[in-house]
């Protein structure tokens, strides 16, 4: 058993300590919002923080996860107010959005420890791949987001979701039983 604080809720794993962090929040917590892009630690598709670090979930075993504190991107906000989600939706960061959750939580890092980062901070900051190239817009909303946690700026770009998306999460089981009518007799 490996107990980890995810998202300010405590959770109990039975699962192989050494299965990595990513795919215990995956598959065994439903939190689909941590994306699985390289396995590798190359992508930074995978990040969560951890204890406040933004760390790569495909390289942290569940043990290593132990007693720590998780926070997913389904956890960064409950209303998708957190100044970096509004400041991505705000500068059209986005495209696929399948690299978007693990910027989120870089970013949200950085602005944890360097509240006012200098565009070259912020590519040192933000390792994580994009392959749809979003990376000026990037920068770009990352310092728009220092000015609204600054308190230098307001914006309201993204709604709330109007469903809770811990609920939302949870209620997709990871693992399905084949439907009955789809099997041939
Ligand atoms: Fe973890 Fe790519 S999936 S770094
Ligand atoms: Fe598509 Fe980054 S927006 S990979």
């Amino acid at each position: 058993m490996t107990d980890l604080t995810v998202n300010g809720r405590p959770l109990r794993f039975a699962l192989d300590p050494q299965m990595p962090l990513l795919w215990a929040l995956r598959d065994a917590a439903n939190l689909t919002g941590t994306k699985y892009g390289c396995g590798v630690g190359d992508c930074g598709a995978c990040m969560v923080l951890v204890d406040g670090a933004a760390l790569r979930s495909c390289l942290v075993t569940l043990g290593e996860a132990e007693g720590r504190v998780v926070t997913t991107i389904e956890g960064l906000s409950r209303d998708r107010s957190h100044p970096v989600q509004q400041a991505m939706v705000a500068e059209q960061a986005i495209q696929c959005g399948f690299c978007t959750p693990g910027i989120v939580i870089a970013a949200a890092a950085l602005l944890a420890r360097n509240a006012d980062p200098s565009e070259e901070e912020i590519v040192a900051a933000i390792p994580n791949l994009c392959r749809c190239g979003v990376y000026p817009r990037l920068v770009t909303a990352i310092r728009r987001a220092s000015r609204v946690a600054r308190r230098a700026e307001r914006i309201s770009a993204a709604p709330a979701p109007g469903i809770d998306t811990q609920d939302a999460a949870a209620a997709v089981p990871a693992i399905r039983a084949p439907e009955q009518e789809n099997t041939r007799p």
